[in-house]
């Protein structure tokens, strides 16, 4: 099979086109065809800094394809399903890069008829980050569906990303009020596309006057990607109970959170590492992500605020660099051209 490998870490350029055995399913793990491979951050901070095996390793956790091959244990009727995949390449070899890889079952998904692959490949990693950031909380649901956020108002910082796009996506289904903030026109039109119902422009507006102006006691949780330069926003917007989830991270950065002002509302200040979240909100992240795509209450392209940047396997390398560069939208990689 056609696959991308590195041996070695460092910048996109260790990513090479090979050719590989096709990979035989062991106990409990299904092999998919693969259709689209989803690109995230940790893809290129994985390939620049983790630690190859000798053989190669497949970069890119998500993906999407077609059961092709089920190991010893699975059931065979998952034989020729659609389906989407979360974490291919975590402590694995077989990532996505690749015309097949093999996962445990548990990984894969069913993605029904309908929904398509480029859909399916950008589940993964944004959006099973931002079902944890949406439930991390004292006063938030465990589970989200229609109706479990009704009444709650979500604050979504860099609505526009991809994280941020999913939290807007999943808040909205689950009737929650949600206010995106973004960094220009172009940023806000995306937010909005995504179902925020109100975008507020953090370099241009006061962004704790405008939240304050909607929703005065403040928001019930914050999905929040740069907590170094937020927290105080955050410390001020946050309501009675309310958790601000804490995903990302620049370099080294700290984060300084006021205490008194966080001890009035029993404020609860939530680190999110999507690969190391429990195995139950995992389990349930997992589930109700797919109950919001079969419900189809979850879109890609321009029209959901994310728009697609589509590249063939042999461009990977391009791909993770688009990625690194803050391309806007979703990159995926197109695993049959
Ligand atoms: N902890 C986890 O499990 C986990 C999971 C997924 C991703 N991540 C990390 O989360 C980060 C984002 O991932 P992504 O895939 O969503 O990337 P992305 O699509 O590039 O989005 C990043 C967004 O952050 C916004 N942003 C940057 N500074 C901001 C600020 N001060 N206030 C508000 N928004 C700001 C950017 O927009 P502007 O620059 O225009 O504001 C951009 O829209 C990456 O560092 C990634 O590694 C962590």
């Amino acid at each position: 099979m056609r696959a991308i490998t590195y041996t070695q870490p460092g910048g996109p350029e260790v990513l090479q086109l090979t050719d590989l055995p096709l990979p035989e399913p062991g106990p409990g793990e299904v092999r998919v065809r693969v259709a689209f491979s989803g690109v995230n951050p940790t893809d290129w901070k994985t390939r620049s800094t983790g630690r190859p095996g000798p053989d190669g390793q497949i970069p890119n956790q998500d993906g999407s394809g077609t059961v092709e091959a089920v190991g010893q244990g699975v059931d065979p009727v998952l034989v020729g399903e659609r389906v989407w995949i979360w974490e291919a390449a975590h402590q694995r070899r077989f990532g996505t890069a690749a015309e097949y890889t093999v996962v445990p079952a548990r990984q894969v998904v069913l993605l029904g008829a309908v929904p398509t692959f480029e859909l399916g490949a950008a589940l993964g990693i944004p959006f099973l980050t931002a079902h944890r950031c949406l439930t991390a909380g004292e006063s938030l649901p465990d589970r989200l569906g229609p109706g479990a956020l009704a009444g709650r108002t979500v604050l979504v910082q860099g609505g526009a990303g991809a994280v941020g796009n999913a939290a807007i996506q999943l808040a909205r289904w689950a009737d929650a009020t949600v206010i995106a903030t973004v960094s220009s026109p172009q940023k806000a039109q995306l937010a909005a596309a995504a179902g925020a119902t109100h975008v507020i422009d953090y370099r241009q507006q006061d962004v704790v006057h405008e939240v304050r102006k909607i929703v005065p006691h403040g928001v019930d949780a914050i999905v929040e990607v740069a907590a170094a330069q937020n927290a105080a926003v955050d410390a001020e917007v946050i309501g009675l109970h309310g958790a601000v989830a804490i995903y990302a991270a620049t370099g080294d950065q700290g984060v300084t959170i006021p205490i008194r002002s966080q001890m009035r509302p029993n404020a609860r200040w939530q680190f999110v590492l999507v690969y190391e979240e429990p195995e139950r909100a995992k389990a349930i992240g997992v589930e109700d992500v797919n109950a919001a795509v079969l419900d189809g209450a979850v879109r890609v392209g321009g029209d959901a605020g994310l728009p697609l940047h589509v590249f063939p396997l042999a461009d990977t390398a391009v791909a993770h660099q688009a990625v690194e560069d803050g391309a806007v939208g979703k990159v995926l990689i197109d695993v049959t051209a």
